[in-house]
């Protein structure tokens, strides 16, 4: 299959929406601990649930059009000149990312609706890493841009290196 020339509209601004939905949910996160006696998650409800949860759903729906315009649409090449090894270092550091989007929130879910308890546990380690990852991978692409100066990160804002 012929890869397209840029990222789409719909793909920058999904990666956009959904990095910003998951720095939500990290910084939400604590309005789910519960702390002896109170049973009740505390901080901002959206209808029935908490603001946390809300946000770590819209991730995964948000992440489900993503994966599903990616498959029928591709992505573009790296930038031209990206030795092998760079290569298959993007390759798999977004599979990994996009592993970690799905996972996190599945276990979130297995914890909130299924009731299963070492899913919570589960579900912080995976958004953790899943936090981790998207900060070293933010910080590559500023490499790439500032330093390297191969127009990386325009390819993810402007659609154009
Ligand atoms: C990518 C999105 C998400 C991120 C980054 C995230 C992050 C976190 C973090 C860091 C914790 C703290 C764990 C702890 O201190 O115990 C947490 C707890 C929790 N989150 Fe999420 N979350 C996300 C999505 C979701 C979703 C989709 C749900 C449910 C539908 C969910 C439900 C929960 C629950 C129930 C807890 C409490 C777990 C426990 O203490 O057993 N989260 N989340
Ligand atoms: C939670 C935060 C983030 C997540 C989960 C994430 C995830 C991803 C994934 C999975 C891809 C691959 C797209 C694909 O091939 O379908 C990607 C591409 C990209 N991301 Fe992020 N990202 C995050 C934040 C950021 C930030 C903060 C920056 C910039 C500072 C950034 C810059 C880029 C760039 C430039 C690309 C395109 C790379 C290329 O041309 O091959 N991302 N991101």
């Amino acid at each position: 299959m012929s890869r397209p020339a840029t990222y789409s509209r719909l793909q920058i601004g999904l990666h956009w929406a959904i990095a910003l939905l998951i720095a939500g949910a990290w910084f939400t996160h604590e309005q789910m601990e519960r702390e002896p006696g109170r049973s009740e998650p505390d901080g901002l409800m959206i209808g029935p649930m908490p603001l946390h949860v809300a946000l770590g759903l819209a991730v995964f729906a948000l992440l489900l059009v993503r994966i599903v315009h990616r498959a029928m649409r591709g992505v573009p090449e790296p930038v031209a000149g990206t030795p092998p090894l760079a290569r298959r270092a993007a390759e798999w550091g977004h599979r990994l990312l996009y592993a970690l989007m799905l996972a996190a929130p599945l276990a979130g879910m297995a914890r909130a609706f299924g009731g299963i308890e070492p899913a919570g546990e589960l579900h912080e380690m995976l958004a953790t890493a899943l936090v981790l990852v998207a900060l070293a991978h933010a910080a590559v692409a500023v490499f790439h841009q500032a330093v390297l100066r191969d127009g990386t990160l325009s390819r993810m804002t402007r659609g154009r290196a």
